[in-house]
């Protein structure tokens, strides 16, 4: 293989040696299967195809100090992806064809797996779509559940640096009662003219507010917004926005650092009290915030002036990575080791 140069790598698809895929036919789930094929061969009428019955996950893995590989919390994402499924009629993955496919994908693709101390990980990439065919708006009988994995740096290319973001006044990326709880394409395809936008614009991306009212911050496009003041944790409380498991362990980091937490409404106005704000997610882990744009009114919310991440969120991105890559006792039970 092609030597990877593991520090520079950016959040992108690099092919590896294998995946791993499943099919639900007749009411239930087969073998696993192993395949070496980037691609796969699917029905003209699809409902994945038409309807967008779609979902999909991301999870990373890590190398610790002691060779051992470490999976983050994998049964939340194995949950949201049923959520996920039932939000939209497709068949649910159980538990244990998840993480076996994870076991699988990973134990095959050692190779890819970035080692210690470089920075990357390695990206797990579940996938669940409908792959029978239907013309009328119909769930599908039968569904393909598969895993690739790709070694990936940094989601947004300043790494752990502040980047700037703009309220998005223009697009919704969910509807208040539709499927942003859930992580179905549907609500990426949504999301895709507003990130061209502010990419253009200069940002790194846009914070989406609510649907209905257009006041309260939602989530910054593939992250979920945090933000700090009064040695407080604030992170919106919203049925649009995806419940991010980054986020969900933050919250509990938070509070072990000593801060309080309040996962509630962020009025826009309230941007202006914020001493620190950041963006979450697998991908993104924490991207710092350095600022904020409303380019309807002119006004700018400035965290960051020297180029720096806050002391807050730098304590709260190391501790998490510390627990990630073992560097730090997991007191929780969020790790499991492949072996
Ligand atoms: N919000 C959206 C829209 C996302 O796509 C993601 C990524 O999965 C997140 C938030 C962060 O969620 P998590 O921390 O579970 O990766
Ligand atoms: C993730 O953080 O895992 C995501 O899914 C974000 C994005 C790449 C969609």
């Amino acid at each position: 293989m092609e030597q990877l140069n593991w520090g520079e790598l950016p959040f992108g698809y690099v092919k590896t040696d294998y995946n791993v895929r499943c099919y639900y036919r007749n009411g239930q789930w087969g073998e696993l299967e192993v395949s070496s094929d980037e691609n796969i061969s699917l029905h003209i009428a699809a409902t994945a195809l038409h309807y967008g019955q779609e979902s999909f996950e991301g999870l990373k893995a890590f190398m610790g100090k002691d060779g051992r590989i470490r999976l983050f919390r994998w049964q939340e994402n194995a949950k949201r992806m049923r959520n996920s499924a039932v939000g939209i009629r497709m068949a649910e993955v159980p538990d244990d064809i998840f993480i076996a496919a994870i076991q699988k994908v990973i134990t095959l693709n050692k190779r890819f797996v970035p080692p210690y101390g470089s920075g990357a990980s390695l990206y797990l990439r579940p996938l669940l779509i409908g792959s029978g065919p239907q013309v009328g708006v119909k769930p599908a009988n039968e569904y393909l559940f598969l895993m690739f994995v790709t070694p990936v740096g940094p989601y947004f290319k300043e790494g752990f640096k502040p980047v700037k973001m703009k309220l998005e006044r223009e697009y919704d990326r969910a509807a208040p009662l539709g499927t942003g709880h859930i992580k179905v394409g549907g609500n990426y395809a949504a999301s895709l003219n507003s990130l061209h936008k502010a990419h253009e614009q200069g940002y790194a991306s846009a914070l989406f507010l609510d649907a209905k009212e257009k006041k309260y911050i939602d989530e910054a496009g593939p992250a979920n917004f945090f933000g700090i003041k009064n040695n407080t944790y604030i992170t919106p409380h919203s049925h649009s926005i995806l419940p991010s498991i980054t986020n969900m362990s933050l919250v509990e980091i938070a509070q072990e650092m000593g801060l309080k937490v309040e996962r509630r409404s962020i009025e826009i106005g309230e941007l202006s009290s914020f001493e620190e704000a950041g963006a979450c997610g697998t991908a993104a882990v924490i991207s710092p915030i350095g600022q904020i744009d409303d380019l309807s009114t002119g006004q700018s919310f400035v965290y960051s002036k020297d180029g720096e991440a806050g002391p807050i969120s730098t304590q709260l991105y190391k501790r998490l990575q510390a627990i990630q890559t073992g560097d730090m006792p997991d007191t929780h039970g969020w790790i499991e080791f492949v072996d």
